[in-house]
Parts: C-alpha cells; structure tokens; sequence
C-alpha cells in the first residue's frame, strides 16, 4: 500500500506530546511491512532540524488557495529516521509556521486549515496515487471533508481517508466564518449530519466533520473508543460516534521499540536490559547527582512523573502524589510543561516551596534527553490521569523497567494491570491502578508499590524484568491498521466494479 501520513507533528523533529511518537511510530511499522509511507509537515521554525537528513527544496513551488486567491508555498524534502517527509513552507505574510511555537497561537484553526489544503494540493500536484491518506487530530481533520469536495473530483480519487483522533477534548472548533478560508464547502456548516458542531450551532467542528467524511475513524485505545461513546465520555461527540459506529475502532498504540530501548539509547549514562539491571541502577545514581538528590540510601524508591501538564493529567493527583511520596520515604522527579499558565505557576510555586530538599526535583520544561534518564533511573512513574486516550508514558516506562502506577482510563486501562488483581491472569499483571480520581484511590495504589518495593526486593526485581520484556512494539497494532486500509481499499475497488 501507498500511505500519506498529513499531520502537525511526527518525533522526533516536530513534538509536543504523543501524537509526534505515534506518526513516526506507526509510519516506521508500516514501512517495515513494506508499505510505501510518506509524512506531509508544516515547515515550522522550531523543528529539530539536526534531525532531518538531506533536507533541500523542491525546485518547482506549489501553489494552494487560501481567503479566495493563491500563495505560493515552498515544499522541502528530507528524511527523518528512514522516512520521507514533505515539508511545507507558506509564503503567506501571516507567517503560519514562523512562530517559535508549534501550537497556541490565536489563530491555530487558520494555520492548519491552509496547511491541510495545502498538503493535498501538493499530493495532486506531485501526481500521488496514495491508496491512504491518513489524518491525526483535529490540527488535520480538515483533509477528510477537502477531499471529497475539492480533490477526489479533481483525480485525486484513488485514496481512502483514515482519521485517528488521539484526544476528543480538542476539536478545533471555531465561528462558522472562519470555514470558508480553506475552499470547503459552506453547506457543511448549518448541517447537523456534517461539520456543525453539536452544541454551538454557529460554530464549525473539524474533528466531526473528519469522523463524518472518512472512511476509516480510529482511536488510540479500545477503553477510550467505548468511553467517547458516552455521553459522559464523548465531549460532545458522543452521537457524532455512535451514528458511524460501523467505521469507528480503538486501536492501541505501540511504541517505537527503536528510539525507546534502553539496551542502545544513547542518552543513558549506562545501558540495560532486563537480564543485567546494573546499568539501571547506575542511571540512579547518575540522575540522581545530576539533579542534586540525595544518594545516600540506595534503597530509596525513586518516583517519576513525566506528562504535558493539562488538566487531563491529573494535576492535584500529581500534586498530591509529590507530597505523599515524601511522606513514605521518597523521592519525587517530575518532568512536565504547561500550556495553561496559571498550572505552571503553580508548579513552579511548589519547586521553590522545596528548593533546598533533596528528595524532590521539579523540572519544568519539555527535555527529550533528561526523559530518557528519568524512564532510566525511576522505579516507579505515575500516571493518575482523569482521562487518557492511550498514553505512552507507561508503556516507555514498563520498557525502562520502571513500574506504572496508573488511573484505570482509557489506554492506561488496556496496558496496565493491577499487580494484585486476581481477576487478571497472573502473566499479566505488570504495575499498580486504581479507579476513583481522588487522593484515596492514589495513596491506595502508592502505598501498595512501596510496600512491595520496600519489602520484597527479590519479587519487585522479577516485576521489574517482566516488564521490560512485555512486547508494547507497534507490530500488533501497526497490522491492525493494516487490515483497516485494505479492507477500506478491497471495498472501493469492489464498488467501482
Ligand atoms: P500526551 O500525548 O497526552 O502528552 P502521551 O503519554 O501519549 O501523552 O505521550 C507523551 C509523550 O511526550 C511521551 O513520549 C513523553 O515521554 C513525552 N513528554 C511529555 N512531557 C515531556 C517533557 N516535559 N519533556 C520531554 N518529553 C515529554
Ligand atoms: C494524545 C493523548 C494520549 C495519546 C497520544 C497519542 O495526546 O492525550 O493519551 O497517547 O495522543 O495517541
């Protein structure tokens, strides 16, 4: 199959959270199957370029429309990590991708509007034949209602449209002014069945109008897909779902077992795997002196916390569990940024609160690098999320032989299996959950960690091994999809037969 990823980030050269893991992820399974995968970027100016091998532009500039005229576009090639990636650079005077900033600017809808009709503009231009173009949240839902209006009648008709929504809570809506920018049809806006938002009626949703004009709708978990079918669950897109229930599914993420293996990753002090964890205590130690801990009792639990601070997150979960983890004699990493600027301050007001102890370290930032060290060196992370599509954090973790302790929601709950559960097979339980999002369902999980840890050292080890062994690689799931685009492509060529 031929495969076009059109999306707003792909690690490691353009991340912000697990949307970036995931495009590249994925991608990289698909072509180790023998897909043809090609990615389509915007060309921001705060990518990882030192990434990117043999970047150079196209001689020939693609020219797109926008507000009712065209602007040209420079389309730069290169490889990130063994795939081919399209790059598109605006000329536009709004200077969508020169802003220090992959997301948060005001006029978000605007830039990725025009990025998406770009992006199929320049597949029609450079004589594509995908046989899948595959769209990522709401940043690109645009592709899938362009398509049909715009360029399956201009011959770019041989493609099936996959949308994966990583997180129903952003759906990109906006004024139902901003829609025609773009060139999508205007009829789409006070239509129920298509991009009209369920709730604010003179408001245009992408993310719904991607799920009603796909082919293929996927999500990031099987939890998560039963969960946004409720109305509890669904942020308003509940009856959006359940009408095209028949094309919608939860498939879990993989990790890219590559870049995520502490066997040969290069930002560890000392490389490990499951039969020989000297290294892993000696990544400990490292991070330890490197953050200023203390290192004095070796047998100190180490607890890790790495995550984008959203309210999605957990966030007085993880305030609580800071405290908490103090109280039982540990130590605490955290490891997160925020968007939401009354959250960062709060974190950084609890950082200067504990300036001076050496038990707990707050760093308040994105750094891939020290993220390595910390899956290295913790002994246990925690995941109390109030909601979570899939979450990658534990699965790195489990990988780096650091024990989950994680909210049973969405992905969390499909990967992470309660240590003491006895409903659950013994071979698969592999950390530490808990239901309720409040202070008593987390001290209950905690608490059971450390007193396994404290207690049983020989039995914490053996989790500890059997985690790093579990296989959280894409392969499964990069088949799962595979099944999806060819049964999607099978029923095509049967239709026009
Ligand atoms: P989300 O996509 O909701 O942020 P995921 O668990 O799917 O959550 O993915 C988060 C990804 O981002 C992981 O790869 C994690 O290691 C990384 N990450 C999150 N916060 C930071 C940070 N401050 N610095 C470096 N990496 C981070
Ligand atoms: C979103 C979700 C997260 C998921 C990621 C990748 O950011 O919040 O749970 O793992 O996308 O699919």
């Amino acid at each position: 199959l031929h495969v076009i990823h059109i999306a707003a980030e792909m690690a490691p050269v353009a991340k912000v959270g697990g949307l970036g893991d995931v495009v590249s992820g994925l991608s990289r399974a698909l072509q180790k199957k023998g897909h043809l995968v090609e990615i389509v970027l915007p060309k921001y100016d705060c990518m990882q370029y030192d990434r990117i091998r043999d970047l150079r532009a196209l001689d020939v500039e693609l020219e797109s429309y926008f507000d009712g005229r065209l602007f040209r576009n420079k389309v730069w090639v290169g490889t990130v990590e063994g795939l081919p990636v399209y790059f598109i650079e605006p000329h536009h005077p709004s200077k969508f991708f020169w802003r220090g900033t992959f997301y948060g600017e005001h006029d978000d809808f605007r830039r990725f509007s025009y990025f998406s009709r770009a992006a199929l503009e320049l597949l029609l231009q450079a004589g594509k034949k995908p046989d899948i173009i595959h769209c990522h949240d709401w940043q690109t839902a645009f592709v899938a209602p362009l398509y049909w209006d715009l360029y399956a009648p201009k011959g770019l008709n041989s493609a099936r449209i996959c949308f994966t929504c990583h997180n129903f809570e952003y759906q990109g809506t906006a004024p139902a002014s901003e829609m025609a920018s773009c060139g999508l049809d205007v009829h789409h806006l006070n239509r129920p069945d298509r991009m009209q938002d369920n709730s604010a009626h003179d408001r245009v949703n992408p993310v719904k109008g991607a799920i009603v004009f796909s082919n293929i709708v996927t999500t990031v978990s099987p939890t998560y897909a039963q969960e946004v079918r409720t109305s509890e669950g669904g942020q308003g897109l509940h009856s959006t779902l359940n009408s095209h229930s028949k094309k919608f599914i939860g498939i879990l993420n993989g990790i890219d077992t590559d870049a995520w293996n502490p066997a040969t990753d290069v930002f560890l002090k000392s490389q490990f795997n499951a039969n020989d964890l000297q290294g892993k205590a000696e990544n400990k130690e490292a991070l330890r002196k490197h953050l200023g801990l203390s290192y004095a009792d070796t047998r100190q639990p180490l607890v890790g916390c790495i995550a984008r601070l959203v309210p999605q997150k957990g966030i007085h979960l993880i305030r609580h569990a800071i405290y908490r983890t103090l109280e039982l004699g540990g130590q605490f990493v955290l490891l997160g940024s925020s968007p939401v600027p009354h959250i960062q301050v709060e974190f950084e007001g609890i950082a200067n609160h504990f300036k001076g102890d050496d038990h707990i370290r707050l760093i308040l930032k994105y750094d891939e690098s020290l993220s390595h060290s910390i899956y290295a060196a913790s002994d246990m992370l925690i995941i109390p999320s109030i909601f979570e599509p899939c979450g990658l954090t534990q699965m790195i973790a489990m990988r780096y032989g650091s024990i989950p302790i994680a909210r049973k929601t969405g992905g969390l709950n499909d990967s992470v299996f309660d240590v003491d559960d006895d409903t659950i097979p013994l071979q698969f339980r592999n950390g530490y959950t808990f239901l309720n999002p409040d202070e008593q369902g987390l001290n209950g999980a905690l608490e059971r960690a450390f007193n396994h840890y404290k207690t049983n050292k020989e039995s914490w080890q053996k989790l500890v091994k059997k985690d790093m062994n579990i296989d959280f690689s894409w392969e499964s799931s990069a088949s799962q999809y595979e099944e999806l685009y060819e049964k999607s492509v099978a029923r095509a060529r049967a239709a026009s037969h």
